[in-house]
């Protein structure tokens, strides 16, 4: 069965022009799969520049935005469309308005875990690889209102120095992370270095032996010399740093660090939606548009 899918999948790939785009964080069985392999701003950047007719993104529907919004020939499917990423919701478009209105002038930076109307209202993007780069590119006296990880924000804010104005947006699995998680897997493993994302509570980012994009853990865990290491990030990691790393040891900081979102991908689906070309998500013309300038913007920063 899982031969046979293997098959259909290399037919269809190749029939069909793919290029498969596969976040850190999906099912293993998908990660196996993947012509490239990456954390957000990674992926942003094959999308931007593949030669393929068809994007299949294996992640959530932000990221797969973001390759129609800097491929909009392409035709970018989902393998499945219920994927989301529940802080994207946690700001709409009014509320956004009202607020850039209370603070005229104020540069709005936005966390690519966003939907494409938000980054249409912002003036530059991040992620979680690049958002201390681009706050640095604000200048001094401008307000600058970060949105939407209250986390993240506030990570980079320290960072840069820079006071910010943070929207009170979170990730619902890394904010399941507690100090006493990290305290209690020390105590099994007290030599481990512990290595964070930014989307985690600043309680438990400022624990961290290094913060980082998936991208970032990745390299620290090779880097290290440590037999041993927690990681403070979503679950489906641990499968690229076993496969990567063999020798060395790797424990979640909390086992509830899991995002269902991220792991609706399946080998399964991800044949379905090459054979069916479907679902396809596409951003209407007009909002991409606008929602392209504020991406560029970030992709031009250096960082990450
Ligand atoms: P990165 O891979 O960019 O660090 O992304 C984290 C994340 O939560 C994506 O949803
Ligand atoms: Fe969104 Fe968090 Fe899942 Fe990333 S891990 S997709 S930020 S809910």
């Amino acid at each position: 069965m899982v031969l046979e899918l293997h098959e259909k999948l290399e037919k269809l790939r190749k029939e069909r022009n793919a290029v498969i785009l596969v976040h850190n964080y999906c099912p293993g069985e998908v990660q196996d799969v993947a012509d490239y392999l990456g954390d957000s701003l990674g992926l942003s950047r094959i999308a931007a520049e593949t030669e393929a007719d068809v994007i299949v993104f294996c992640g959530v529907h932000f990221m797969a935005e973001i390759a129609s919004i800097l491929s909009p020939g392409k035709t970018v499917l989902m393998p499945d469309i219920n994927a989301g990423c529940p802080m994207a919701n946690m700001v709409t478009p009014r509320q956004l308005a009202e607020f850039k209105k209370l603070h005229p002038g104020a540069a709005v930076v936005t966390y690519v875990n966003s939907s494409a109307v938000i980054k249409a209202l912002s003036d530059i993007c991040c992620t979680s690889a690049n958002a201390v780069e681009v706050v640095k590119t604000i200048p001094e006296e401008r307000e600058i209102i970060f949105v939407p990880d209250r986390n993240l924000g506030s990570y980079a804010a320290k960072i840069t120095g820079r006071e910010m104005i943070l929207w009170n947006g979170f990730c619902p699995t890394h904010e399941r992370v507690l100090p006493e998680h990290v305290r209690q897997i020390r105590t099994v493993h007290p030599d481990a270095p512990f290595f964070a994302h930014p989307e985690c509570r600043p309680e438990v980012v400022a624990m961290a032996d290094k913060v980082g994009s998936t991208t970032g853990i990745i390299n620290f865990c090779r880097e290290s010399l440590a037999k041993e290491i927690i990681v403070g990030t979503e679950i489906g990691l641990l499968h690229r740093l076993h496969k990567e790393n063999p020798g060395k040891e790797f424990f979640p900081a909390s086992p509830i660090l899991d995002c269902p979102n991220m792991k609706l991908s399946s080998l399964e689906k991800l044949v379905w939606c090459l054979e069916d070309l479907a679902p396809v998500v596409r951003v209407e013309p007009e909002l991409a548009a606008l929602a392209r300038e504020p991406i560029k913007k970030m992709l031009e920063v250096a960082g990450g």
